[in-house]
């Protein structure tokens, strides 16, 4: 595995590269590397013939009082683990590199950034879609790989590929999970044993709701009522930031049920802030 720093250097190497006729797949992660981030590697392997994984922890997308200074970082198991998935290039720059002085362009996907998870972390996403817009022209993937754990994410960068005509495909991965169903996280590090188990009260509300939307009991309205109800009986969620029924393409809160629908929950276990949500076919 050959690791970048240099962005002019990522720039030459994906040219050579693509001048080969070689696919490019891409991986962009922040680091503190599971399984999650692992599934996203192996599925970019079985699809491209060089695989590029970036690890920055992105400061703009990190807000007054967030978590950027103390986010994990692990860099030696990472490139251990990245090395293993057949990880070709790691593309780990400098803040400064990416952010050099004089920087003053910003990325932003107007509507879809300011819903869910972006009412509580105001300018996350233009963090978000400023540095994956910057990845996409530095690393020049055929194929960019996300994870559905940050569904809002998702629908984000395809917004923008989409709207910008940026060359690249963006593939969705399924989340991957804990034995007891807890969504793999770098951030599950910061909870203590008794808020680590409950937070699977997370995907238990998830599963038990979905299970109630596909039975048709109960419509939207009475189910973001069940939903909070559920999640208000564990004592250690400081705060439920939102739970409900979502549009999978504007993540609109939904009136009436539609084919595919956003299952979605953020909420605080002490300080830790945590996300999961299901897709839920009808
Ligand atoms: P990070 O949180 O490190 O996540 C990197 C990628 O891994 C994202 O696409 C995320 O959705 C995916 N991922 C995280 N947990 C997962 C899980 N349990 N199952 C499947 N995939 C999972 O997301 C970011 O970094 C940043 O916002 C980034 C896109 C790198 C831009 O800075």
């Amino acid at each position: 595995m050959e690791t970048i720093r240099t962005p002019r250097i990522m720039q030459e190497t994906s040219k050579s590269h693509l001048l080969k006729s070689r696919t490019l797949g891409l991986v962009p992660t922040m680091g503190a590397l599971h399984e999650g981030h692992l599934s996203l590697v192996r599925r970019a392997r079985d699809e491209n013939d060089i695989i590029t994984a970036s690890i920055f922890v992105n400061p703009i997308q990190f807000g007054p009082g967030e978590d950027f200074e103390r986010y994990p970082r692990d860099i030696e198991h990472d490139m251990e683990k990245l090395e293993k998935a057949g990880v070709h290039i790691l593309f780990m720059p400098d803040i400064k590199a990416v952010y050099p002085e004089g920087f003053s362009t910003n990325v932003k996907v107007s509507g879809i950034s300011e819903r869910l998870c972006g009412a509580f972390r105001p300018g996350h996403f233009d963090g978000v879609a400023t540095v994956v817009c910057k990845l996409f022209n530095l690393v020049k993937p055929t194929r960019a790989y996300f994870g559905q754990k940050d569904f809002q994410q998702t629908v984000l960068v395809n917004r923008m590929v989409k709207d910008l005509n940026l060359d690249v495909d963006v593939v969705t991965c399924p989340t991957v999970r804990e034995d007891d169903g807890l969504a793999m996280s770098s951030r599950n590090a910061y909870l203590g044993p008794e808020e680590r188990s409950a937070a699977t009260v997370i995907c238990r509300t998830l599963q038990a709701v979905s299970k109630m939307i596909k039975a048709g009991d109960v419509g939207p309205a009475d189910m973001k009522k069940s939903l909070e109800t559920m999640l208000k009986k564990e004592p250690l969620i400081s705060e439920l930031q939102y739970a409900g029924v979502y549009d999978t393409r504007t993540l609109e809160e939904l009136a009436e049920y539609k084919k595919e629908n956003l299952l979605a929950i953020a909420l605080k276990i002490g300080k830790t802030r945590l996300i999961d949500n299901l897709i839920v076919e009808l």
